[in-house]
């Protein structure tokens, strides 16, 4: 675990920074217990932060100059904010350049700043790119005095991931890194941006968080996920012209009704029909949860969480073979009351809202079972037991 000293000592040791203009910005990482692969049609989502996330130590650079080292990541990223460069594929500095870049069309940004950052878990399927996206804003918005809300930072976020780096996704992680409020489940419209920060009845909420990485890590830009994004709009197309609306390019199946969908749906191809029924059912799911929620009910909720993986197994058709043996492993474990792959389902990990009496048990269960599946990463999964996080905070 990298801790916010750790990074001021690299950062003072590295660049030679002054301690007394070390700043630390720690951004919390997202899971997304419903809702999965609806943002970027618009739909309705469910999140909230973890206790783990992105730390970065920065300080002014006193020139226009950003230089960020990482503790994860080979080289140093370096680029002057006068001339930002364009996005390298694969390359981690992607991030930095691309947050100078959102940010600058908007405001004045001239004062560059030394870094060194650092994450708490292994990389994908917990925002960790939405995470350090928007620790290279605040750093960037703190040395150079600008006041962002934090509506304003979701969308410079979403250009640095759709804009700068082609990445088609929707609001989903950078909102509820900004918008959630600890111990609370976030309910967010894309469409419309409202949201509420959903309370559980006090005194009956306690869980963990279990977080099994697969081993896995890629950036989403190389999976299918942009494939995926397409095939969505490509049915909302289908739907509103099988239906006599209007369509176009950017129609998203939020515009299609449900009454539309039931009464077309057997005209459609057969993966445009399985995307249309994810984000449907997905939609139920999401409301009927967020009711659980608020109600207490978490076994409720955990039984939908289930049918949410089930679902992006089958209609989205994602989740390689070691995430679909992730799940298979935590949903028939004692003690689990939900679960389903984190984010977009391509790599990374699941997530589980699990009692915490039963740690040894599913430890036990996802060490007899995964290795002896996967024996290439019988060295590379970990088990994480997190719990409720806060939003992003600078020392
Ligand atoms: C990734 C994307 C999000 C969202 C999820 C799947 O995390 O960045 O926008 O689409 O996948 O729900």
């Amino acid at each position: 675990m990298r801790t916010p000293e750790n990074l001021r000592e690299t950062l003072e040791d590295a660049f030679g920074a002054p301690s007394a203009e070390v700043r630390t910005v720690f951004v919390p990482y997202r899971v997304c217990p419903l809702g999965a692969h609806v943002d970027h049609q618009l739909g309705q989502v469910t999140g909230f932060c973890i206790d783990r996330g992105m730390c970065m130590a920065f300080a002014p650079s006193g020139d226009s100059c950003v230089r960020i080292g990482s503790m994860e990541f080979e080289g140093q990223i370096e680029f002057d904010l006068e001339q930002v460069p364009s996005a390298v594929t694969g390359d981690w500095g992607n991030y930095a350049r691309g947050a100078a870049q959102a940010l600058s069309q908007r405001h004045r940004v001239c004062r560059g700043f030394d870094g060194v950052i650092g994450g708490s878990m292994p990389i994908g399927g917990l925002s960790s790119s939405a995470a350090v996206g928007i620790a290279y804003l605040l750093a960037l918005e703190f040395v150079n005095n600008v006041e962002v809300t934090p509506a304003e930072n979701i969308g410079l976020d979403q250009f640095i991931e759709n804009s700068y780096l082609d990445l088609n996704n929707g609001v989903l992680d950078p909102s509820v890194i900004l918008l959630n409020e600890r111990g609370k489940l976030l309910f967010l419209d894309c469409q419309s941006g409202e949201y509420e920060d959903v309370s559980p009845p006090s005194g009956v909420f306690s869980f963990d968080v279990a977080i099994v990485y697969s081993g896995l890590s890629r950036s989403l830009v190389t999976t299918g996920y942009n494939r995926r994004v397409a095939e969505c709009r490509e049915a909302a197309r289908w739907l509103l012209d099988l239906d006599g609306q209007p369509s176009s390019n950017s129609s998203v199946l939020r515009n299609v009704s449900r009454d539309a969908f039931e009464r077309h749906a057997e005209r459609l191809s057969d993966a445009a029909r399985k995307r249309a029924t994810h984000f449907f059912t997905e939609t139920d799911r999401v409301r009927r949860g967020v009711e659980f929620w608020r109600y207490g009910d978490i076994a409720s909720f955990g039984k939908l969480m289930n049918e949410s993986c089930e679902s992006s197994i089958r209609n989205y058709e994602c989740g390689g073979p070691h995430l679909i043996s992730l799940y298979e492993i935590l949903s028939q474990t004692e003690g689990v009351h939900g679960t389903r792959f984190s984010g977009a389902g391509f790599r990374g990990c699941c997530v589980a809202l699990a009692d915490p009496g039963q740690r040894g048990n599913i430890i036990d269960a996802v060490q007899r079972l995964y290795p002896v599946r996967h024996p290439e990463v019988a060295d590379k999964y970990e088990i994480h037991f997190c719990s409720f996080g806060g939003g992003p905070e600078t020392t």
